[in-house]
């Protein structure tokens, strides 16, 4: 028998909150800071970077605070290559004792040394071997890097590196710190220096790509074929100007292409990749665009009807991932104009509409006339043209009527009506706000109890009257669904949305059970309708 061979493990350095929370516009509080800290220790990674504790008090007491927090990832601060940098990143980093990283840089390039720090190679080679020196009366992770290392001669670039581990850097960091490389050239520049530095072996390779041209993960790609062992990145791809490798990007292309990353693997949850991504995006306000890999709220959606076809009958057609790896809730069937019959169907019967042959054929050429009409189909949209289209059989609630009172001196309290085929329903609640009444109200009208887990705000349109798409993650029973909806108000649009996941979980139970007991029960419900009125 072969024994299977071990893969290298890649290791992960996250910078969110060090060169992401550099991004223009992008600044988190320290409660903020801590939370992110805590997320990315349960994702896995090997080293947060936690800030550069010189920069500001406010760094100095998220690195330390990190620091003292962090059980199990190494804790990495920034540091110029001068002793009060380093002074500071070790006094903040005490706490993580022996996971403590001191991270050293300095720039090599020509133009970096003529224009910004006017010194010569010589200078250069001196100080940073001196500072990595410094750096290890503290600790004996000790990082080096050579910023603008993409641009730099290639001779120097192989002196530094030779340099500093000699001086006792365990890690250096090659940082394409323009996102000037291309991979294959990129790539070279690592293989190259494994060719050219004869103690190399004696370290670890880390990359740093920036996405000035798009290239950071690609480039980040290449340095692992070309024997980097570490990869600096960030979630969601944050970062100084456009940003630096996205770590979700970087876990899943090694993890879905295992076939050519066959001897590496990283040790990330990859199904916490969704979840932290969403907590990134919530507190720094940099809202993820929707066609991003991975984590884009449409990397798992699909609406050609072709598309649409083929992932109904079997998923892989076209999905290279499963959404439930990055422990997102299945694919996505966007109804549109594109859409067909065959997606039509499952997603009305999602919603508890059985159609018939006819009824199929009417309400598919009504919903295609009202896409033609409407960017976005929401499932309101086709309760209400099954209703109109067959009443009776429609076995979804509808919202009929809604109001809610709410102020500074008020209990917010909802009132809801909800129709079902040709019942009406209507009670109150109380809740916390206008939105958690109205859900509450809801839940007692279905008598489902659903969890709200995740509420997000989108305008879909300008101006006073804008219109406001809700997306909401709703847990019931067992069960996690997401679905949106859209209005000019907030309150309607999360009421429409949620609902829709109470439907799909009805039916979904109502699908499990016999039919015996499904009879009983609207008979039940019947009667309890009545005796409300
Ligand atoms: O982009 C860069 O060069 C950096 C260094 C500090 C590693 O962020
Ligand atoms: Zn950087």
């Amino acid at each position: 028998m072969s024994a299977k061979k071990k893969k290298t493990k890649i290791l992960i350095f996250d910078t969110t909150l060090r060169d992401g929370e550099q991004s223009p516009g992008c600044s988190l509080t320290h409660r903020e800071k801590l939370e992110i800290a805590t997320q990315l220790e349960r994702l896995n990674v090997d080293v947060i970077e936690a800030g550069f504790p010189i920069a500001s008090p406010g760094d100095f007491r998220a690195v330390n605070d990190i620091a003292k927090t962090i059980k199990n990832a190494s804790i990495a601060g920034l540091a110029r290559c001068v002793k009060a940098d380093i002074d500071s990143c070790a006094e903040a980093l005490a706490p993580a004792k022996k996971r403590g990283r001191i991270h050293v840089f300095l720039a090599t390039s020509a133009i970096h040394r003529k224009y910004k720090l006017r010194k010569a190679r010589s200078e250069i080679l001196k100080q940073a071997a001196e500072s990595v020196k410094y750096a290890r009366k503290f600790t004996d992770d000790v990082e080096f890097s050579p910023e603008d290392a993409s641009r730099t001669e290639s001779d120097f670039l192989a002196q530094i590196v030779e340099a500093v581990i000699d001086a006792g850097a365990t890690t250096v960091n090659i940082p394409d710190t323009v996102g000037y490389s291309i991979p294959s050239e990129f790539g070279a520049v690592i293989a190259r220096l494994y060719d050219d530095v004869p103690n190399i072996e004696q370290a670890i390779i880390n990359v740093h790509c920036h996405n000035d041209l798009g290239l950071a993960v690609a480039n980040s790609l290449a340095a692992i074929q070309n024997g980097a062992r570490g990869i600096e990145c960030t979630i969601n791809g944050l970062g100084e100007r456009a940003g630096n490798a996205a770590l979700e990007e970087i876990v899943m292309a090694i993890r879905t292409r295992a076939d050519v990353f066959s001897n590496v693997d990283t040790d990330i949850n990859s199904e916490r990749l969704y979840k932290i991504s969403r907590l990134v995006s919530r507190l720094t306000g940099m809202t993820v665009q929707r066609n991003k890999a991975i984590v884009g709220a449409n990397a798992f959606a699909h609406e050609s009807g072709v598309h649409q076809d083929g992932m109904l009958k079997q998923r892989a057609t076209y999905e290279i991932m499963r959404a439930e790896d990055i422990g997102k809730e299945g694919t996505e069937l966007v109804l549109g104009k594109h859409s067909g019959r065959h997606a039509f169907k499952h997603r009305v019967e999602k919603l508890g509409i059985a159609l018939n042959k006819n009824e199929l054929e009417r309400t598919y050429k009504r919903f295609i006339k009202l896409a033609d009409k409407k960017k976005m189909i929401y499932d309101d949209d086709l309760i209400m043209i099954a209703r109109e289209e067959m009443v009776e059989s429609s076995r979804a609630y509808a919202l009929e009527y809604f109001s809610v009172s709410t102020g500074t001196e008020t209990v917010p309290t909802a009132t809801v009506r909800l129709s079902k085929g040709s019942d009406i329903i209507q009670d109150a609640a109380c809740g916390d706000g206008p939105i958690d009444a109205t859900l509450k109200t809801i839940d007692r009208i279905t008598g489902v109890q659903g969890k709200l887990l995740d509420f997000q705000v989108q305008a879909i349109s300008m101006g006073k009257d804008a219109m406001g798409e809700v997306n909401v993650r709703v847990s019931i029973g067992d069960d996690v669904m997401s679905s949106k909806a859209a209005s000019t108000d907030v309150v309607e649009a999360a009421a429409k949305a949620y609902l829709s996941c109470v439907n799909r979980y009805l039916f979904d139970q109502d699908a499990k059970k016999p039919v015996a007991a499904e009879k009983k029960k609207v008979v039940k419900r019947k009667k309890a309708v009545k005796k409300k009125k």
